[in-house]
């Protein structure tokens, strides 16, 4: 890595974190609305197919303002919970324009779906069974599990042999014998293999396994081929190249709906894609703490806010806004939870005094929707940036927030 890359990418043009955090407090998340929209057209672009659908897969960001960027940027919604659906209608979203993917919810969770007149994407068959009899002669989305090993991290790949995720590409029989029983029509098969895939010949082989399984199915209206679309974490990696994925895909599908007799429509669910580098998460400097052997710098966050680091052994890009252009020197960044909250070792980064506002990039996707209120502490502020401005999308937290759902005992008192 050079020193320019060790500095990390510049902060956009416009933003002013040291004016920002000081109005809005730290910690603080800020996403950059171009910066979504870039990526949102960067993909639909990048496919040259007839009828084409971005679902948004929501659970990655899901502030209610991002949603309705994404639904005016002509995306649906990709959801897996009851109140996703739920945010998406309140932000606009047409119930047809919604998937919902749940995976081992409840059937009356399902149910309410249904009533809620979004499409259904259901994994098990227990649960296709049931569905085809509660609602027979309705159409339904299977999600296929196509045994393969793709992914960042063991956590986020789904589409193996031992994964919770999606009907075997092995029980098809199974499929089509419910389908007999209860009179229920696929209308659309989906696959999801996992996060940070980075090779298109992951999506190719799995889009062909399910090119060659859906022919069998008469009645599909789509294909869904996930999301799972690798950005850059560090400077030098490489991010899935869309355009050659998109190019790929494009000649394969298009080549299926011949075979096919017909065209379908083709559903991607991209999350990271969309929102990751549109992400930033600042945070101020608490202490500055040298020991014989490390040096410390313990920034007034932690994994509460944004787990990635800690949880996948992520790496997240930091910047030292204070300070661009300071000596380098290697610490290791910490959070000031009361474990080790470890957001870097030995990160080589400009010179960090107590105050300064340190950035983690990348922070657009599963940074806010995956904090906690461990250590009893609020969860940040979100803001958007937007035409030159900056609009708060989140307050901060509160501890009257944390205490709202605890229930006193009057005889504890
Ligand atoms: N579709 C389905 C059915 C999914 O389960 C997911 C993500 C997506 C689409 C979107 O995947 P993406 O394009 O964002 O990679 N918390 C982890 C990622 C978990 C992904 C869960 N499912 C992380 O921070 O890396």
């Amino acid at each position: 890595m050079n020193h320019s890359e060790i500095r990390g990418k510049a902060i956009p043009e416009g933003f002013e974190p040291a004016i920002w955090c000081a109005k809005l407090g730290t910690p603080l998340y800020v996403y950059d609305a171009d910066e979504m929209a870039k990526q949102v057209a960067a993909f639909k672009a990048a496919f040259s197919v007839e009828d084409l659908h971005i679902h948004y897969a929501c659970k990655a960001l899901t502030n209610i303002n991002v949603l309705r960027l994404m639904k005016k940027w002509g995306t649906g919604l990709d959801t897996v919970s009851i109140e996703e659906i739920k945010i998406g209608l309140l932000a606009g979203f047409k119930p047809n324009d919604i998937m919902f993917t749940p995976n081992m919810v409840g059937f009356e969770e399902i149910a309410e779906a249904v009533e809620m007149g979004v499409r259904i994407n259901i994994d098990n068959l227990p649960f296709l069974l049931r569905f085809g009899q509660v609602f027979p002669e309705t159409q339904v989305c299977v999600r296929l599990n196509p045994h393969i090993l793709a992914g960042g991290n063991i956590n986020i790949s789904v589409g193996h042999t031992h994964s919770k995720f999606g009907i075997s590409f092995e029980q098809i029989g199974d499929i089509k014998s419910i389908l007999s029983k209860t009179g229920l029509k696929v209308e659309g098969l989906h696959i999801h293999i996992g996060s940070d895939v980075k090779d298109a010949e992951s999506f190719v082989k799995v889009a062909d396994m399910l090119f060659d399984i859906a022919v069998q199915f008469p009645d599909l209206a789509f294909l869904d081929l996930g999301g799972g679309f690798k950005i850059n974490y560090k400077p030098e990696d490489k991010k899935a190249d869309i355009n050659e994925l998109g190019r790929l895909l494009s000649a394969s599908f298009n080549q299926f709906c011949q075979k096919y007799g017909r065209t379908i429509s083709l559903i991607f669910e991209p999350g990271k894609y969309l929102v990751s580098e549109a992400g930033y998460f600042f945070t101020q400097v608490n202490v500055v703490k040298q020991t014989p052997y490390v040096l410390f710098a313990g920034v007034d966050s932690g994994f509460n806010h944004l787990i990635r680091p800690m949880f996948y052994d992520a790496y997240h890009h930091i910047t030292n806004c204070s300070n661009p252009d300071g000596a380098l020197l290697a610490y290791d960044i910490v959070g000031n939870i009361c474990e080790t909250d470890t957001f870097a070792k030995q990160r080589e980064l400009p010179e960090i005094k107590e105050g300064d506002i340190l950035c983690f990039h990348n922070a657009g996707a599963y940074g806010y929707t995956m904090a906690s209120n461990y250590n009893s502490r609020p969860r940040p502020a979100e803001a958007l940036f937007m035409d030159g401005g900056l609009h708060l999308i989140r307050r901060k937290e509160t501890l009257e927030d944390i205490l709202q759902t605890q229930v006193e005992l009057e005889f504890l008192k």
